[in-house]
């Protein structure tokens, strides 16, 4: 199919890049001209500008693309209010329908549309008479699409990698629980994440349905049940309750919205709850602990555990297992993690997955211990080497580097054979001090506290880490 993609935003350039992959022609619209520019120079897909708001710029997009077979409306009205809406959805469907009027359109819609208040379930036969302006001129655009015979996808909550709100809030300690007569547990999160939404609009338009479809996953918990399992996995007290806030940009509403009719034509969600997705997205997690380290408004929380770094041969296990036992910590190591998930060796994982499946392994063991408290957690060598991982490691405790000699590293792990890195072509110690080289800036920059072990018994290092440690969370308190 010939597809023209309005708005090539968070949710809009998955569905551009999906489609392209799917072997349709793309041909991706975004607002500004610098935008198209930036965009045009990474994607395999057609990028133009145009402002939907102007009928002359509608005009000349279509003079340039030519017929489509179906154009999808997924821009954004920015933070603008109501007039925004009036010209990026009513104005901008109203434009794109008279300048294609041989396409089938979809407008991106929202589940703000449903104003119920009752915590009742709903479908797309519910009433949805939003009490706002702002939800008034989206079922005008709506209508627009459902005139030409064309599909509404009404979405809930977007969140994806660099997008949640609700675990920034919480991490920033701005969450509450709202709660009213009617949703005494706090309010019902209808929430979708932007893979899931992205699949759900292009399988919509390339299996040619009409009509309205709800796009949200499976489990809808109150904020409630949410925020305490989030609280659990990230070691933060549970929030406190309080009253609604008058200003909710999308209102007040309090419903479960179903998603029946998206699934029984063929589309699931691949995460079907916001669990699933913190705890399987390689991304998520660590791009709202990243944002929240980054903004520095409040010190990134940190979990009781003990977290050692450093490289082969440092002694990661045998001082972290005095460690656990100075402090009546448990011992974890994520390498022996991932020999238990994967059921085979780590020399296996490199030989069958490369180490880039062992890399991915890795990451995942990480995301598993989101929840761990008081352990002494012993990472392998080359955990530092994914960005991913740096803003989880943080998190999950104290970071204490253990440093050796290379003679040392060398001597330490000649005796046994499986450490695929230093099975290569390279001799150990060659590879050993590139590793020194390109791993020491990282695990610097990482560390808590640093130790250099040549002269210490693993007794001594470990009683520095437990006192350490110690210190660091009694101050932090
Ligand atoms: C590696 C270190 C190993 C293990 C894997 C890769 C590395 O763990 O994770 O062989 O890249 O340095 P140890 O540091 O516990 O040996």
């Amino acid at each position: 199919m010939k597809i023209l993609l309005i708005g090539c935003g968070y949710v809009g350039e998955r569905a551009a890049d999906l489609l392209h992959a799917g072997g349709h022609e793309v041909l991706g619209v975004t607002h500004s001209q610098s935008s198209a520019e930036r965009l045009g120079a990474v994607k395999p897909w057609t990028v133009l500008s145009g402002d939907v708001a102007c009928p002359d710029a509608v005009q000349a997009l279509r003079s340039r693309t030519g017929p489509v077979d179906a154009f999808i409306h997924c821009a954004s009205s920015g933070r603008g209010g109501a007039d925004a809406y009036q010209a990026v959805y009513v104005n901008g469907m109203t434009h794109l329908a008279s300048a294609y009027p041989e396409a089938r359109p979809l407008f991106t819609s929202s589940t703000s549309v449903y104003p119920q208040t009752d915590g009742s379930q709903v479908d797309e036969e519910s009433h949805a008479d939003p009490d706002r302006e702002t939800g008034r001129l989206l079922r005008a655009a709506e209508n627009i699409a459902l005139g030409r015979n064309g599909l509404v996808a009404r979405l809930a909550g977007i969140y994806g990698p660099g997008r949640s709100f609700v675990l920034k809030n919480l991490l920033e300690g701005r969450s509450g629980i709202e709660v009213s007569p009617e949703a005494p547990e706090g309010r019902l999160l209808n929430q979708i994440h932007v893979d899931d939404a992205a699949c759900a609009l292009v399988h919509l338009v390339t299996t040619n349905q009409a009509g309205i479809f709800n796009v949200v996953d499976d489990a809808q918990l109150t904020q409630r049940a949410c925020l305490e399992k989030l609280a659990a996995l990230f070691s933060l007290p549970v929030p406190e309750t309080r009253s609604p806030d008058p200003l909710r940009k999308r209102g007040w509403s309090h419903k479960s919205v179903s998603n029946a009719r998206l699934r029984a034509t063929g589309w699931s969600p691949a995460f079907p709850s916001y669990f699933d997705a913190l705890r399987h997205d390689p991304q998520l997690v660590s791009s709202i602990l990243a944002l929240v380290d980054e903004a520095g408004e409040v010190p990134l929380p940190r979990s009781a555990n003990i977290v050692l770094i450093g490289l082969m041969g440092s002694g990661k296990s045998s001082v972290g297992r005095i460690v656990a036992r100075l402090l009546g910590f448990q011992f974890v190591d994520t390498d022996h993690m991932i020999v238990d998930r994967a059921g085979c060796s780590i020399p296996e994982i490199f030989a069958r997955e490369g180490e880039a499946g062992f890399r991915r392994r890795e990451s995942a063991v990480l995301r598993e211990l989101l929840g761990t408290r008081h352990s002494v957690i012993a990472t392998g060598g080359g955990i530092i080497t994914q960005p991913v991982n740096l803003p989880l490691l943080r998190h999950l405790g104290f970071i204490t580097w253990l440093e050796a000699s290379t003679d040392l590293l060398v001597r330490r792990t000649s005796s046994n054979n499986d450490r695929p890195l230093l099975r290569g072509e390279e001799p150990p110690r060659v590879k050993l001090e590139r590793l020194i080289q390109e791993r020491g800036p990282i695990y610097k920059a990482m560390a808590d506290l640093r130790i250099q072990t040549d002269e210490l018994s693993q007794e001594e290092s470990a009683y520095g880490v437990a006192e350490s440690a110690r210190l660091f969370f009694s101050l932090r308190k």
